[in-house]
Order: structure tokens, then C-alpha cells, then sequence
């Protein structure tokens, strides 16, 4: 499939670098036209260029001759110059109808592998391991999810990261509890949440209890330096912790497994290098009884330079691990691309981190470096989720309740189903994790959204129920004719693909168009695209449905199940780069 955009741009590029004109191709933008009265794609900011060339008026000579060179590409028909600077293209129907056949017989809908395989690592979900997950972890779960999903099928190389929160010193304040409850070889029995109550606890002690704090730094001073006893209760708190959260991924139908683990304590062996390291290069220093990094280019808000501390007194903080976890993503994975999938507020954290080690040379200019961050998840009061004793909404929590609503919805809609308990169960828990996956990738991934659990199925919040039934009906006008024997299918995919009326003329668009999504979101995050995306394909084919009799069907109309059959092929297939699934019926 041909990414338009990115041809269309590539294409202005050579064409200004073979006419030698000193340009800033940031000045160009490229956009798709929704409301193709105008055009399909247009080009603007030619004008931009005049500015940076000082010459006037030289703009249109510019743009005169790059309508001549575009008129040459094969998917152009028309081109139209407005004020001259925007240039308005509309695609050719002869070149789309090719197109999609060829999407059609492809098993890959005719999208090839990336030839020059670039290394991306993503850095997602990433829990702490004394703690059970919240709702703040479920967006970055499922956005790192769906990231996987489509760079993977784009024939990248993506390695998964769950940096867990696995080493500090508060794994020395929860070994210190369980040797006082005398519970260490109970560990395993424990629920994950008597693990969160036993931190909970043990964290006000150490706040409180001089004692008690000396006691955590001594166990977690023994874990730092290996001592078998204290580092087999230690893994026995992170097995309780992965398993726990395992059982969440599994429900959630994430990619996500142990192998995927790479957790803060794999670091601890770099880090004694790292420090003398950036000492040497002279970015850290001694102050008091901690190592710090100054960052001359940031000043707080009293104008004062800034400072990442790095170690206090002996004990390495989350920063230096980070600091240590872009070296090593860089070094030895060869990553041409780390993306974290993480909370806003973590923003400065992160800046600073990438900042240090690009001064280190940890990490080199050529190496893209995202955070994906996002808003909060709030509740009908706008506030976060909090739970009666005043602690995050758990994970679980909020899943269940969404499954249980999900029942209740589905109760509603369609009586028969209670007949069959099991049948019930099991499409609740797709449509919920679904609903839940698509309510989150819809929204703008920046924005806090707000949880309602009175309206979660009203219409408008439920564009997923629509899809669903959008791809359910194009699957029984196939079993309606009963044209499910392959013999048939073949036929549909021999006979050609013609565009005859303007429904069918958005439905090849938005078609031919998918490749372009998919490469957007990978570059921009924007998973809210292919979300709307979907959404208005069920929409198009909605209008062709109530425009057409499929069940009137002659041979020429073949032409129609063709274009319904790639319909539903893209709705399966885009509901699973974002991660969700189908359920039989509703
Ligand atoms: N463990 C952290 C938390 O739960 C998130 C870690 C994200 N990844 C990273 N490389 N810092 O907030």
C-alpha cells in the first residue's frame, strides 16, 4: 500500500533539493481533506519558502512548476492552485480501483515489511512491584500494547521493556515487616494486596521509627551486596508481584510476559561505573553525602540551577537507574528509537535523564527519544479514582466493574443470552476489555479523561458496539447468500473493483488511505487516528448498506461484496492492532 503523505512530502523534497532551493521542509504541511469537494490531500506553506529565499515572489515559480512535476505522478487526476499557496490534489479512481484489488488478494492487505529494519524499544506498563497496579497503569498497558501490535506487523524490530519497579530501598523496609511478622517463607501465600497493606505499613515506620529505618537500610544494604538470605525474600515479594500482575495481562489480553521483564534492579551492576563515569566527565558531583548531577541549561523557578541527585548516602536513586537504562538500551539493544509509555508527570524526570546522558554520550544525537505520556483517569467528580480508604483505584478493580456493567448492558439488549450463562460470561469480558481499550485509545492520548460509570454505554460514548455491529453485519450478508463456500469468495476476489457513486468512493479512500494511519500513529502516538478511523469506515459502510440490497445480489454486484469484504478486513484487522477482539455476537 502506498503511503500518500509520505510520498507526496519525499516527493517535494526532491523536488526542491534537485531545484536548489534552501528550504526548511517543516514549512510544508500535508493533509488529507475530509470533505473531498476540494480535493483529497492538500499542500500548503509553499509560500513559507519565500521568506527563507528573500526573494520575491519567487514562490510562485515554485509552486508552478512542482503542479507540473506532481501532474506526472500515476494517482494524480486534478491539481488545483488556491491563493497561491494551497495545492489541492484529488486522487485518481482508476489508480484506486487497482489499488484495492490488489489490497484485496493480499494476504498482508498488499502492506510490506520495512526493508531497513529499525530497532524501536518501548518502555511500557512498568509497575512497582510493592504495590499493586492502579488505574494509572491501564493507558499506559494498552497504548504500549497497540504500539506493539502495529509496529511489529509494519515489520519493525520492537523490543518490549517492562521496567519494573523492583529494587530500592523500600524492598529493605518490606523485608524488615516480614521478619518482624515472621512471615518470610509465607510470602507466597500472601494476596497481593496483604503485599501493598505490609508496605504501607512498613513505609509510616520508617518514617516514624528511627529504629525501623536503620533496620530497612541495613536489609536493603544486604541486597545491594548480594546476601543470599535477605535476596530470596526479595525474589519471592517480586514473584508474588509478577504473577499477580501476569493474571492482569492475561485478562487484558496484552502482549506483554515475563520475557519482557527488565526491571530497575538488572541495572544495579552498571551503576557503580556509571557514577565514577560521569564523575570523570565531570557531570556529577560530591555535595554533602550525595552524588548529583547540576543541569546548567534549567533553572527552577526562583532562578536557581537545577539538580538531579543521583545517589543519597550510598542509596542509588530512580534516576541514575534510568540513566543507566538509556546506556544500555542504546549500547547493547541498538536502539534507534526509545519510547516511554508514561504519565505526564514524569515528564521533567525523564528530560532531565535523556539530558545527562546525552552529555555522558550514553545516547547519540541520531537516537529518537519519545514520551508518549497521558492524562489521568478521573472519576464523575473529576477527581482521581480513589478507593473508601483513600488509596488508588486498583487495576482489577476497575476491569471487574467494567465487566460487570458490561453484563448488565448486554443483559439488556439481548434477553436470549441469559439462556447461556457461559456464552454470556464470555462476551461481556470481550466487549468490556474492548470498550475499555477503545474509550481509552479514543480519547486525545494528553487529556485526563473522566470514568462514568452511568454512562459508559450511552450511544455516543460506545462507537466500539457500532463497530461491532457494522463487521456483524457484513459477516451475515456473507452467510445470508450463502456465498461463504471459497469457490464464490474467489470469484468476488477475480471480478475487478469499480468505483461507480460517492459512498463508494469514501469507502476507497478511506481505503487506500490505511497504511498512511497506521505509519501516522506509529510517529506521532496518535492512536485516537485509527480509532476514528475505524469508527468512520462502519460508518461508510452503514450509508452503502442502507443505499444497497445486498440481498437482491446479481453477478455485477459483486463489485459491492468486494468492497464490503475489504471493509471488514480492515475493521478485523484494525481492532487488533488495538488490541481488541471480536465476540461472536451482541
Ligand atoms: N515504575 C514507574 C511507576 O509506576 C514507571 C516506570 C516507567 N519507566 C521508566 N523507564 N521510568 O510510576
Amino acid at each position: 500500500m502506498l503511503n500518500i503523505k509520505k510520498f507526496l512530502f519525499d516527493f517535494i523534497k526532491n523536488f526542491l533539493a534537485k531545484k536548489k532551493i534552501i528550504y526548511n521542509i517543516n514549512l510544508i504541511k500535508i493533509k488529507f481533506i475530509k470533505y473531498r469537494k476540494f480535493g483529497d490531500y492538500q499542500i500548503y506553506g509553499i509560500k513559507n519558502l519565500e521568506d527563507k529565499i528573500n526573494k520575491k515572489n519567487n514562490y510562485l515559480f515554485i509552486i508552478n512548476n512542482l503542479k507540473l512535476e506532481l501532474k506526472k505522478i500515476n494517482f494524480i487526476k486534478e491539481i488545483n492552485i488556491i491563493n497561491f499557496n494551497f495545492i489541492n490534489i484529488f486522487l485518481k479512481k482508476e489508480w484506486m480501483e487497482k489499488e484495492l484489488k490488489k489490497i484485496l488478494i493480499s494476504k498482508r492487505l498488499n502492506i510490506s515489511k520495512k526493508k531497513n529494519q529499525n530497532n524501536i524499544v518501548i518502555d511500557y506498563s512498568s509497575p512497582n512491584m510493592s504495590k499493586e497496579m492502579h488505574a494509572g497503569h491501564l493507558r499506559s498497558s494498552i497504548l504500549g500494547d497497540s504500539f506493539f501490535r502495529i509496529s511489529k506487523f509494519l515489520g519493525y524490530n520492537v523490543i518490549k521493556i517492562n521496567h519494573i519497579g523492583d529494587w530500592g530501598i523500600n524492598f529493605g523496609m518490606i523485608i524488615n515487616e516480614i521478619k518482624i511478622r515472621n512471615i518470610e517463607n509465607k510470602i507466597s501465600n500472601l494476596s497481593i494486596s496483604d503485599l501493598e497493606l505490609i508496605y504501607i505499613n512498613s513505609k509510616n515506620k520508617f518514617n516514624t521509627d528511627k529504629n525501623f529505618k536503620i533496620k530497612s537500610n541495613y536489609y536493603f544494604k544486604q541486597l545491594i551486596d548480594n546476601n543470599k538470605k535477605y535476596v530470596k525474600i526479595w525474589k519471592s515479594i517480586i514473584n508474588l508481584s509478577t504473577k499477580n500482575n501476569d493474571k492482569i495481562y492475561k485478562l487484558l489480553d496484552l502482549k506483554l510476559n515475563n520475557n519482557d521483564i527488565l526491571g530497575e534492579s538488572f541495572y544495579k551492576k552498571f551503576i557503580p561505573f556509571i557514577i565514577k563515569d560521569l564523575k570523570n566527565k565531570k557531570i556529577a558531583i560530591k555535595k554533602n553525602k550525595s552524588i548529583i548531577a547540576p543541569l546548567r541549561n534549567y533553572k527552577n523557578k526562583f532562578g536557581k540551577m537545577m539538580s538531579v541527585v543521583l545517589r543519597k548516602k550510598k542509596i542509588y536513586l530512580y534516576s541514575i537507574t534510568e540513566i543507566a537504562s538509556i546506556r544500555y538500551r542504546c549500547k547493547y539493544l541498538f536502539a534507534d528509537r526509545i519510547i516511554y509509555f508514561i504519565d505526564k508527570r514524569q515528564k521533567d524526570h525523564l528530560l532531565y535523564s535523556l539530558h545527562i546522558s546525552k552529555k555522558a554520550n550514553y545516547i547519540n544525537e541520531n537516537v529518537r527519544f519519545d514520551h508518549y505520556s497521558f492524562g489521568m483517569i478521573l472519576d464523575n467528580n473529576k477527581q482521581p479514582f480513589k478507593t473508601r480508604n483513600k488509596n488508588n483505584l486498583k487495576l482489577i478493580k476497575l476491569i471487574n466493574k467494567y465487566i460487570e456493567k458490561t453484563k448488565e448492558f448486554i443483559i439488556n439488549k439481548n434477553k436470549l443470552l441469559l439462556d447461556n450463562k457461559k456464552e454470556m460470561e464470555n462476551i461481556s469480558k470481550i466487549i468490556a476489555i474492548g470498550s475499555l481499550k477503545y474509550f481509552d485509545l479514543s480519547k486525545n492520548r494528553l487529556t485526563d479523561y473522566i470514568i462514568d460509570w452511568n454512562k459508559i454505554f450511552l450511544l455516543n460514548n460506545n462507537k466500539l458496539i457500532y463497530i461491532y455491529y457494522s463487521y456483524m453485519r457484513i459477516n451475515s450478508i456473507f452467510n445470508k447468500i450463502n456465498i461463504k463456500n471459497l469457490s464464490k469468495i474467489k470469484f468476488i476476489k477475480k471480478s475487478n473493483i469499480n468505483i461507480s457513486n460517492n459512498n463508494e468512493l469514501n469507502i476507497s479512500i478511506l481505503i487506500v488511505r490505511f497504511e498512511e494511519i497506521l505509519e501516522t500513529v506509529i510517529n506521532y502516538g496518535t492512536f485516537n487516528i485509527l480509532c476514528n478511523y475505524i469508527y468512520e469506515l462502519s460508518i461508510e459502510f452503514t450509508n452503502y448498506y442502507h443505499n444497497n440490497n445486498f440481498l437482491l445480489l446479481e453477478k455485477n454486484k459483486y463489485n459491492s461484496l468486494n468492497l464490503i469484504l475489504l471493509i471488514s478486513k480492515i475493521i478485523k484487522i484494525g481492532l487488533y492492532f488495538l488490541g481488541i477482539k471480536i465476540p461472536k455476537k451482541i
